[in-house]
């Protein structure tokens, strides 16, 4: 008899992370909870958001992974009491990440975002290449994704910052700490990135009041979740000159509706919550770890502090 983990997600492919972990423990079988037949028989859980009727039923569940880094998506607050939950870690997604990061950034600094509208102006204005050194990059949030999105930032030459909740070292890297340091931080960047994770403390961070802090024509980058981000107020600085420009992996509503008024702003990138992605083949052994060490009883890898949030 195999043993089985359900899974939950409307984004990922269920076959595909089924084969990746069979590859590796044929015993184990990961089931679409559409298709469970026993949710008594449930050990262990991998998903993105839970299913619609939620977790009760599935009484033997020793474990939840998060099929994210995030796991605000999963509402902590209506987990079954009890049962452990972790979020993924894994170099797919970092990889993706930092790519991701790269090119936003490479693209604001290099002008592309106006030369795209310049193109459609049929308009020829040269500017001279800026230098990095006049383009110094903040990442709010500097864990694992947003720490290496730091350190692939100043292995490519720009002056890097990281604002974190607690005091962080990353070599080559300044870093800040605490709401205290915020002002500070958020001064000396000419191009934001927002990495951190959602919690009470972080959502609605990027505000009208964090955009007045920035240096005037500054970009902003949202890879963290869209509740991080007050879209009206980001629209409101843009027309203001505050804000150059922005690219937006997350939104308050994905998919974000047709009408929505970011889609009106040319100074706006939207890209549909594809920054980080997951290979099943990448990740399938640290899922395997995680089921082994839930059924045990011992601390999954990357455990989620609840009442932390994160
Ligand atoms: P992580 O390692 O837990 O890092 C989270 C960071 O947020 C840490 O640096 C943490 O500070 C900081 N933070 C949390 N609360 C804070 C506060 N009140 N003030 C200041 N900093 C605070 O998480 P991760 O793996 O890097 O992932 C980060 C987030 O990226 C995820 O939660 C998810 O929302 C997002 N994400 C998005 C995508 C996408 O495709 N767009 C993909 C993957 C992940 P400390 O270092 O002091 O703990
Ligand atoms: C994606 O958004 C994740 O949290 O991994």
């Amino acid at each position: 008899m195999k043993r089985i983990i359900l899974f939950s997600s409307d984004l990922d492919d269920p076959a595909a992370w089924g084969e990746a972990v069979a590859a590796r423990r044929p015993d184990l079988a990961m089931v679409d909870w559409r298709a469970i037949e026993d949710p008594e028989a449930v050990e262990f859980a991998l998903m993105w958001k839970p299913p619609p009727g939620g977790l009760s039923a599935y009484r033997n569940l020793k474990g939840i992974q998060s099929l994210g880094a995030g796991v605000n998506q999963l509402d902590l607050t209506a987990l079954p009491p009890g049962v452990p939950l972790a979020r993924l870690v894994d170099a797919s997604l970092t990889d993706t990440m930092v790519d991701y990061a790269l090119a936003a950034t490479l693209r604001h600094f290099r002008g592309f975002d106006r030369f795209e509208r310049q193109t459609r102006a049929r308009l020829w204005d040269y500017a001279p290449a800026p230098a990095k050194a006049d383009f110094p990059v903040g990442v709010m949030g500097i864990g694992v994704l947003g720490g290496a999105v730091a350190a692939a930032l100043r292995d490519l030459g720009f002056p890097v910052l990281g604002w974190s909740r607690t005091a962080r070292a990353i070599e080559g890297v300044q870093c800040f700490a605490g709401t205290g340091e915020l002002p500070d931080f958020l001064a000396r960047c000419r191009l934001v990135i927002n990495v951190l994770a959602l919690t009470p403390e972080t959502a609605g961070i990027l505000n009208a009041g964090t955009f007045a802090l920035m240096q005037k024509g500054s970009f902003v980058v949202n890879i963290g979740r869209g509740a991080h981000l007050v879209e009206a107020d980001l629209i409101a600085a843009i027309e203001a000159g505050q804000i150059a420009g922005a690219t937006l992996d997350v939104f308050s509503e994905e998919p974000l509706p047709a009408d929505h008024p970011i889609y009106g702003r040319p100074e706006i990138l939207v890209t549909p919550h594809v920054a980080g992605s997951i290979a099943p083949s990448s990740a399938a052994a640290t899922v395997i770890e995680n089921f082994e060490r839930a059924v045990r009883g011992e601390t999954m890898l990357n455990a989620v502090d609840l009442a932390r949030g994160y």
